[in-house]
């Protein structure tokens, strides 16, 4: 299949609209979660033109599979920090509350990580494993306040859920 991303359409949701089956198409086509996620980050970024958007994957600690660590994953944008602890900044607070999280000023998010100074708002939503355990978060930084809404939250949380579907379906061709 062709991997060129196809917009029509003038509003954001319209833009989802046309993202989506697309998105959806690109992970279904691809077993491997690396190249899923960077082919994923692309999209939205060239849909959307946002500051940075990318993953970041949870690293699980073997001395103690309860704890980890967030590990910058694929991206699009400026380079960004490679590690964030559970529970710090916007990607940390998403993945210990394993909640979509929206903030419409950066500063005025508590133990905000600033990886570029160009960043006003963000979002970032959970990716679900098997277990019900985040996997990883996507995070999408924007350089205007505000940027973000439900209709993205619901349209990144239905992007989540097809690479958690994709997920479960390249475990279950394993043998
Ligand atoms: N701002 C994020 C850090 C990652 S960068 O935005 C790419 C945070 O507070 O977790």
């Amino acid at each position: 299949m062709a991997e060129e991303i196809i917009i029509a359409g003038n509003t954001k949701a319209e833009k989802w609209e046309a993202l989506i089956p697309q998105v959806v198409s690109l992970i279904e086509n691809d077993d491997d979660p690396i190249s899923r996620m960077a082919n994923v980050a692309a999209a939205i970024h060239s849909t959307f033109n946002f500051l940075w958007t990318g993953f970041y994957r949870v690293r699980r600690l073997p001395s103690d599979p309860a704890d980890g660590i967030l590990v910058l994953g694929p991206f699009q944008g400026p380079s960004a920090c490679t590690r964030i602890r559970h529970g710090r900044g916007v990607c940390g607070t998403a993945w210990a509350e394993a909640r979509t999280v929206i903030v419409d000023n950066v500063d005025d998010f508590p133990g905000h990580i600033a990886c570029s100074s160009l960043s006003r708002s963000e979002i970032v939503v959970p990716v679900f494993d098997a277990d019900g355990a985040v996997a990883a978060v996507i995070d999408i930084d924007s350089a205007e306040l505000a940027t973000f809404d439900s209709v993205d939250a619901e349209a990144l949380e239905r992007i989540a859920a097809a690479m958690f579907d994709s997920l479960i379906a390249s475990q279950s061709h394993t043998p």
